[in-house]
């Protein structure tokens, strides 16, 4: 989830301001009863129940026996917010036996739509083909849901099998795959990894339209530690996006505090191996969200696992500077780009800086 992205798209107009007025109005009236109807009956179960000594936002969980949005909702049709997790999926197409055979010390995990073939094969041509850095074993994987399109299923799916076939880094699990639904994919991916991987030291998620420099990673993990560590670009504080045309809206039944747990922001996250099995767990306690990096954020904080920094902000950048000369690509370890086919531009970039000069400026 990118906040910056989400207010950049955002174009205020008058009828929409009017809207927002009216809408704010019910909001207002609508949240006065509901808050008058808790009061009055229960300390109501979404409030922090722990106090802390620290400044962090209060680990409360989000296991909401009554959930508010079952009682009376002070926000437009709630649906769509929370995913069907945990649920048992399974995967469809699997890799059962690669990452105990490879004994990788990290495994690259790229969320991607069934029909995205054109950003895998990219990926695959690029920093996807970094097997060994820095001689440490790296692996990397697809990871996709059904195809959500109601024609031409099938043969997608065929020419996934085949793909599959020929590549062998393909998991597919049987949710649907759909952008509400990339909780699930997360989640699923902390499951395969979990039953998969019992000798890898870190994993991580990363998306598919990033530029990722898999010799600095390695080289930080290298001294990173072991457990309870998860690195990426770290949100503290953020405050929630309430205008409902964001794409990353969250209502208040959904989600009532104000501000984002701590989390790390989707595009990719680092992690040791030991954290799946203790998110899984705590997914049984926290209420799903559809978004899948607030949600881990959420999870982690249940844990009270804190989120590590990186070594400097310059590692997991949003976006590349306009002049991405000057050793940039062999500095950072993740950037965002605007779609997959620029990675094969930059990649070429990468490849000259890292030949020149820049190997040793990091
Ligand atoms: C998410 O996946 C589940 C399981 O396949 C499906 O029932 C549900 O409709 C999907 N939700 C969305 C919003 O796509
Ligand atoms: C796990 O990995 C370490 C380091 O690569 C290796 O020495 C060890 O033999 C592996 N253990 C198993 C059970 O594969």
């Amino acid at each position: 989830m990118l906040k910056t992205s989400a207010f950049k798209h955002e174009k205020i107009l008058w009828t929409r301001a009017r809207q927002r007025f009216c809408f704010g109005l019910l909001f207002v009236m609508m949240g006065t009863s509901l808050f008058i109807f808790y009061t009055s009956n229960l300390q109501a179960s979404w409030l922090p129940s722990h106090s802390t000594t620290n400044s962090e936002p209060s680990p409360s969980d989000f296991t909401m026996t009554t959930s508010p949005d079952s009682i009376i909702s002070p926000d437009p049709p709630v649906s769509g917010y929370h995913v069907a997790y945990p649920e048992k999926y399974f995967f469809t197409l699997d890799e059962p036996n690669r990452c105990q055979k490879e004994n990788s010390f990290l495994v690259l995990m790229t969320p991607v739509a069934p029909h995205n073939k054109e950003a895998r094969d990219i990926i695959r041509n690029t920093w996807g083909k970094e097997t060994t850095v820095l001689g440490q074993r790296v692996s990397r994987y697809f990871l996709m849901g059904l195809s959500e399109e109601a024609d031409g299923t099938e043969l997608l799916q065929k020419q996934i099998l085949q793909e599959s076939e020929k590549h062998h880094d393909i998991l597919q699990s049987n949710f649907l795959d759909t952008y509400k639904n990339l909780t699930i994919k997360t989640m699923v991916m902390f499951e395969w990894l979990l039953s998969h991987c019992p000798n890898t030291s870190y994993a991580m998620k990363v998306d598919s339209d990033i530029f990722l420099n898999v010799h600095n990673l390695v080289d930080m993990l290298l001294t990173a530690p072991r457990t309870l560590y998860m690195t990426g670009l770290v949100v503290r504080g953020a405050a929630v996006l309430r205008d409902p045309s964001s794409k990353w809206y969250l209502p208040y039944s959904v989600f009532p505090e104000s501000t984002y747990p701590p989390y790390a922001l989707g595009l990719g996250y680092v992690f040791s191996l030991d954290l799946p099995q203790r998110i899984l767990e705590a997914s049984a306690h926290v209420k799903a969200i559809y978004t899948e990096d607030v949600y881990v954020g959420l999870c982690l904080r249940h844990l009270r696992i804190p989120l590590t920094n990186p070594r400097h902000g310059r590692l997991f950048r949003l976006r590349a500077p306009r002049s991405a000369r000057n050793c940039y690509w062999t500095s950072v370890i993740a950037t965002i780009l605007e779609n997959s086919k620029q990675l094969l531009h930059v990649w070429k970039q990468y490849q000259i800086q890292s030949k020149g000069r820049c190997v040793h400026n990091q």
